[in-house]
């Protein structure tokens, strides 16, 4: 039994068309402008699928409400599947006074949820702050699956040394090789990048990464791999949080954009889904 909230609506009808069973939900909002949700099903066990991206908060609110209505209704075994989750990137007091806002939202969700299942989370460690069992699903399978046939004989790559595991799971799937470059992150939209040590002259080019922003870190792998002579350059990522403009900027950068589908954009080609109905 699945509930789908108001940041899954774009899955439901291939959760539907994959055997899926949705419980009804309405989702509104009062005049004042707070959340009205009413569940329209019940069962022993259920999961809510909602991803957060913005607007946040009230994506938020909407996972505690029906987790809520869903209790009141006697279900006994909640799961929340959260492809997105929102203030995963804010796992660190960087100056007093500051909170873990992560850690916030996990402990809230840890109130109603007994499971909790995640897409590439910024920083998986932050799991822990989830009172019952808790998961780091990886889009390695999706992604692999979409890119195989462009790629044929050709490399993943990982903008960075802290996405290598990223990328080497797409590459182990497909059974090419694998390396990563070197970054360093000068300010919130520029970054500078060293070459990677593989020979990708006449090779097609995977880069994978977990988010994509204002695309800069994607830009400058792309155009160091043209300089270094590699074919096609595909670039992918789990989560599309796009700044304005960043699609198109980093679209004529490439011979590909595709993302999943953990947020829905213009290039969110790749599904998640099957990995959702598959826990
Ligand atoms: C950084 O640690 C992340 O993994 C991404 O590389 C980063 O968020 C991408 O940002 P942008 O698209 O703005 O370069």
């Amino acid at each position: 039994m699945i509930v789908v909230g108001s940041g899954a609506r774009h899955l439901e009808d291939e959760i539907r068309a994959l055997g899926g069973e949705l419980i009804e939900v309405e989702i509104r909002k009062f005049p004042d402008g707070e959340k009205y949700v009413r569940v329209l099903g019940s069962g022993e066990e259920a999961t809510v699928v909602q991803s957060t991206f913005a607007p946040q908060d009230e994506k938020i609110i909407e996972l505690l409400l029906i987790a809520d209505a869903l209790r009141e209704r006697g279900v006994e075994r909640l799961r929340a599947v959260v492809p997105y989750f929102a203030y995963s990137r804010q796992d660190r007091v960087t100056k007093e006074g500051e909170p873990v806002s992560v850690r916030a939202v996990m402990r809230a969700l840890g109130l109603y949820y007994d499971e909790l299942y995640v897409f590439d989370l910024h920083n998986p460690e932050t799991l822990k702050f989830f009172p019952g069992k808790a998961v780091n699903l990886s889009p390695a399978r999706a992604i692999a699956e979409y890119f195989a046939e462009r790629l044929g004989e050709g490399i993943v790559l990982a903008p960075d040394r802290g996405a290598l595991e990223r990328a080497a799971a797409v590459a182990e799937k497909l059974g090419l090789e694998y390396s990563h470059f070197e970054k360093r992150r000068i300010s919130p939209t520029e970054v500078q990048m060293r070459p990677v040590d593989v020979d990708v002259k006449g090779r097609n080019v995977l880069i994978v990464d977990d988010i994509i922003s204002t695309g800069g870190t994607m830009i400058k792998a792309a155009n160091l791999l043209r300089e270094m002579g590699a074919e096609k350059v595909f670039v992918a990522a789990t989560h599309g949080v796009f700044a304005e403009g960043a699609i198109g900027r980093v679209s004529r950068a490439v011979d590909e954009l595709a993302v999943t589908n953990t947020i829905p954009t213009p290039v969110s080609r790749i599904s998640i889904v099957p990995d959702v109905l598959a826990l």
